[in-house]
């Protein structure tokens, strides 16, 4: 085997620092020390040369360092505007050099829900109905016509990790909507999503590699120990602390593991994802999964789902990380 040279792109937590007045989940998407050093080891396992590059900034002091790796392995989330996953890929194939994962524009569409449920619904994958409002006043303009049926859910449009979802993101009316409505677009500086609150269940499902992808066994949220959530979810908070679990492989009849399973790779071949990627779905009381969204740069640290469904298909953590970057070096020739 040919020894390669990694680069290894991210956004570590350890890197920002809050300013006074900053919201406390400004940065709450990077990546932890400890996240980093898993995945790192898990690449040296492959007997290539890995080296840590860090952030976009890095990436383009060391590019103008003149150095340069056979494929950069790009976690990097980036700080601000929706373009800022799209970065480290832009920067990578400006200067023609290979990266593991989805490319700029799948990294532009999936942060952009609306933009998202836009694709996956044109290739026939069912999601919630909807709403994107950027300004108060066009949301007034739909009071005497508001066609989704609640409750309904508001959320920025273009966060992750739950941020800007509490328990008061569920409306029942239009005054809440609004009060809502209001709120985000201020607190997050961008269009907030109104969308129909799908009653029910909840799963997520990571898939990976490329020409077939491979699906992973859906995994299950629990909150507090129940996985019949109805009109329970997820927020930032229950993030941080124990409340969500994770099941897998979850425990639900062999035809709602299909469904899961189809609308999970017809989303991820609809937007374009390439390696990896993990795909939000909720099921509603009658089984019917609907797209949420689909992160194409979902935590790989041992806290977070990849653990699970590795030992659910008998294999180890460090072997699924590797499953993910040889992919990325078939798809470029690289093996
Ligand atoms: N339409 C909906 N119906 C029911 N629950 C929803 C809906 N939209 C969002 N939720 C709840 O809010 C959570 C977060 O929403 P979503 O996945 O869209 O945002 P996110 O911040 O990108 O998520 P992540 O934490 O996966 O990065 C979901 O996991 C789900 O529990
Ligand atoms: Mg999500």
């Amino acid at each position: 085997m040919k020894k390669l040279k990694i680069g290894f792109t991210y956004d570590a937590k350890a890197d920002y620092k809050l300013l006074p007045g900053e919201s406390p989940d400004k940065y709450a998407e990077f990546d932890s020390e400890e996240t980093l050093s898993q995945i790192e080891n898990a690449l040296k396992s492959s007997g290539h040369n890995v080296e840590r590059i860090g952030n976009a900034s890095a990436l383009l002091q060391k590019i103008a360092q003149g150095k340069r790796w056979d494929l950069v392995f790009n976690i990097a989330e980036g700080v601000k505007g929706r373009n800022r996953e799209s970065q480290v890929p832009t920067i990578l194939e400006l200067f023609r050099l290979a990266y593991s994962g989805s490319d700029a524009l799948t990294m532009g569409i999936t942060l952009d829900k609306a933009v998202a449920k836009i694709m996956v619904s044109h290739a026939g994958v069912l999601t919630p109905e909807f709403l994107e409002i950027e300004k108060l006043s066009q949301l007034e303009e739909f009071e005497k016509n508001f066609k989704l049926k609640y409750p309904v859910i508001v959320k920025p449009s273009e966060e992750g990790t739950s941020k800007g979802i509490s328990p008061e993101s569920v409306c029942r009316n239009f005054d809440e909507v609004k009060k809502i409505t209001e709120r985000l677009i201020y607190k997050y500086n961008q269009p907030a999503l109104i969308e129909e609150f799908i009653t029910g269940s909840e799963f997520t499902v990571a898939v990976i590699e490329n020409d077939p992808p491979f699906v992973l066994p859906p995994v299950q949220i629990a909150i507090k120990g129940n996985t019949d959530l109805g009109e329970d979810f997820y927020t930032h908070q229950r993030v941080e602390n124990d409340d969500i679990k994770y099941i897998c492989p979850a425990e639900i009849p062999h035809p709602l593991e299909e469904k899961l399973k189809n609308i999970s790779l017809s989303s991820y071949k609809a937007l374009g994802i390439k390696d990896f990627g993990r795909i939000d779905i909720r099921v509603d009381e009658k089984g019917t999964p609907y797209f949420l969204e689909c992160n194409p740069l979902p935590n790989l640290g041992l806290i977070d789902v990849f653990p699970l469904v590795a030992k659910a298909i008998g294999i180890t953590y460090d072997q699924i990380i590797l499953r993910i970057l040889q992919s990325a070096l078939k798809r470029n020739n690289l093996i």
